[in-house]
């Protein structure tokens, strides 16, 4: 079985960490994002799989070359001249998706959920129509595909992305599996397969869908980054509990990375994720965070909210907070007070910012 991975986009909304590498190799739950999808694709069988990729990725190659004999996979990398949207890509890979008659996965490059992939064969076989997808419930459902659907066979009436007026609170989770047939339905130009090609296979009848349960969400942006993180560690708990780090100051669900070290005195948590080698020093409070690759947290800082990006050093005393975000090797000076801060990668950082501005 093959999937194709949509990782372009530029990840504009994940910065300053993506000025560092690609949005699907930030570490999500100190994994790169993407292969929290991979590795549940290896497990329901998937052997081949497409990134469709539109910026130079070198980076993101390096990393998943090294990930293929691991997992036994072959991992093809389809690189757009120019950005083709959510659908081009399946047409620039037509010749590899079409190699079989079975079905195939498209998936969006950052969310997070408990992926569905075993029902979605199940169900996508059962309705034997081109397209299944997978529908979740959202408060805003404004900023994502909105989907009606007949509750009794979950055929999909209508597909309105993003769409200005109230239409219905059931969202596109951005997992599809789709048939070759529908290829047909694709050109080889920048195409959006929201706006473009979901609307007229439901017209069509073509197109199904089935309810995600549990969790989900989309963490391309820091608050949603921060939020899905608290869902995941929730899941976590509830799953595969001994992952989760337990000890004296540790609050929740928190985890932490063997190579991690944490002095004494500290706080730690709720929803907290500790990256390789970070450092937190004694007397330290870190709470809905998550501290990346390398970084270090000073004696008696306070962090709440905050993204600190890989080799960080976040001063002694320090308190951040509201949605701050660290880029790389970013210095805080020690006593400061950062509220909201976006922080550029390299920065040393010399005087608070008691608002939320991005610093450059
Ligand atoms: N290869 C390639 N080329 N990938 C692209 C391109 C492109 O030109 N443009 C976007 N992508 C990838 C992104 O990297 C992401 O993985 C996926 O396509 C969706 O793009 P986003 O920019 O994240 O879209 P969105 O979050 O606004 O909306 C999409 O996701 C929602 C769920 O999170 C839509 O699919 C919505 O319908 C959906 O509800
Ligand atoms: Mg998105």
């Amino acid at each position: 079985m093959k999937a194709l991975i949509l990782v372009g986009g530029f990840g504009t909304r994940l910065r300053p960490l993506t000025l560092s590498r690609p949005k699907p190799l930030v570490e999500f739950a100190n994994k790169p994002m993407i292969m929290h999808q991979v590795e549940a694709l290896v497990e329901v069988g998937v052997t081949e799989i497409v990134l469709a990729v539109s910026y130079r990725a070198e980076l993101l190659e390096k990393e998943l070359r090294a990930q293929e004999e691991r997992l036994g996979i072959k991992i093809v990398i389809s690189h757009e001249d120019e950005p083709l949207g959510t659908a081009g890509p399946l047409a620039l890979a037509r010749d590899i998706l079409l190699q079989d008659s079975e079905p195939f996965f498209v998936l969006n490059s950052d969310i997070i959920c408990n992926f569905p992939f075993k029902d979605m064969i199940r169900f996508h076989k059962t309705h034997n129509r081109q397209g299944t997808l997978v529908v979740t419930r959202v408060d805003e459902p404004s900023k994502y595909g909105v989907i009606v659907y007949r509750p009794e066979d979950g055929q999909i009436e209508r597909f309105v992305e993003k769409p200005q007026e109230f239409v219905s609170n059931k969202i596109n989770a951005g997992m599809y599996m789709l048939s070759p047939s529908m290829l047909s339905r694709i050109e080889l130009r920048p195409t959006s397969i929201e706006k473009e090609v979901f609307p007229k296979m439901a017209v069509d009848g073509e197109l199904y869908c089935m309810e995600l349960q549990g969790y989900w969400m989309d963490v391309g942006q820091p608050k949603d980054f921060l939020t899905g993180m608290g869902l995941y560690l929730t899941a976590l708990n509830m799953y595969n509990n001994d992952y989760l780090h337990e000890g004296p100051g540790i609050v929740g669900n928190v985890l932490v990375d063997k190579s991690a070290k944490i002095g004494n005195g500290c706080r730690i948590g709720p929803n907290v994720v500790i990256g390789p080698d970070v450092v937190v020093e004694d007397g330290a409070c870190v709470k809905r965070s998550t501290l990346m690759k390398g970084s270090r947290v000073r004696s008696h800082a306070w962090l709440d909210n905050c993204i600190i990006g890989w080799k960080c050093s976040v001063g002694r005393w320090v308190r951040m907070e509201g949605v701050s975000v660290l880029g790389e090797d970013v210095v805080v000076a020690d006593e400061l007070y950062i509220n909201g801060g976006r922080i550029l990668p390299h920065k040393s950082i010399s005087a608070s910012v008691p608002e939320p501005q991005i610093i450059m």
